[in-house]
């Protein structure tokens, strides 16, 4: 299997239709990337991992290096997925150059195909900067968590008239700045059909619509590693049990010397 490619993923929408929704998932692990890898067109490298593996609190903290260290990892265990590198809160905000810089950085050092950034009007211009200097880009607008200063929650936005204007109008930016994707994440289900209709970018929803042209998931939210995760989160799976109960049996069996057994020693020959 050939690993898909950006073109080939914008082309699934014809006309606005897309007959073949695009899949999506986070992973931050080589392993966790071999066992998705064949079933997802994108594999995403969210800033996410703040949360999932380092028990960060925001996205705000996430450093280059560890994009790029987890992005390696994520690009070394697939070959099938394009894989998306978000950028961190502060690699790109400030300048298209200072945004270039970060992002020719992810991909020299992950060889992921393409990066994720979140803003819309505003990001416009350096999104247009970096496509037309061979940098396929991928916007996010709606909830964007590195805003999280300002927005001072993770609630659902375009409650408000203006509001929900203001979203339908950062995808068509980002549409016609070049972006090949858009994240839309945490809206109102109409303003993610209409955002979806308005643009030719591939739209794909977290908590906006089945009618987006994908959908992604935090991969560990979707196995249910966390008791308490968003509304738009559809469990799969209970992991955290799995492991838990792993848990609880080895230390019994270490504590009632049963583990290790027979099989699992070596023994000198006879
Ligand atoms: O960081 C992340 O996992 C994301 C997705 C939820 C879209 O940005
Ligand atoms: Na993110």
């Amino acid at each position: 299997m050939r690993r898909l490619s950006v073109p080939k993923i914008q082309s699934r929408k014809v006309d606005g239709v897309t007959a073949e929704p695009v899949v999506m998932l986070t992973a931050y692990t080589a392993r966790t990337a071999q066992l998705l890898d064949a079933h997802c067109d994108i594999l995403l490298v969210g800033d996410s991992l703040a949360q999932v593996i380092y028990g960060l609190d925001s996205t705000i903290p996430v450093t280059l290096e560890m994009m790029c260290n987890h992005g390696a990892a994520v690009v070394r265990g697939s070959y099938h997925s394009v894989v998306v590198v978000d950028m961190p809160f502060g690699s790109y905000e400030a300048s298209p150059q200072q945004a270039y810089e970060s992002a020719a950085r992810i991909l020299k050092e992950t060889g992921a195909a393409a990066v994720k950034l979140e803003g819309g009007e505003v990001m416009a211009e350096t999104v247009a900067f970096m496509v037309q200097r061979g940098i396929p880009v991928v916007g996010h607008v709606g909830l964007t968590p590195q805003a999280i200063n300002v927005l001072g929650g993770y609630a659902a936005r375009g409650r408000s008239d203006a509001e929900a204007k203001k979203i339908v109008g950062d995808a068509v930016a980002l549409d016609r700045a070049g972006a090949f994707a858009i994240v839309l994440e945490g809206v109102l289900e109409p303003i993610a059909i209409e955002a979806t209709k308005a643009v030719d970018a591939i739209t794909i929803g977290i908590g906006a619509s089945a009618q987006c042209d994908g959908q992604v998931l935090v991969t560990e939210d979707m196995l249910g590693m966390f008791e308490r995760t968003a509304r738009f989160v559809k469990r799969y799976h209970n992991i955290a049990e799995n492991i838990e109960g792993a848990a609880i049996k080895y230390a019994e069996d270490v504590r009632n010397r049963s583990f290790p057994g027979p099989d699992q020693l070596y023994q000198p020959k006879k």
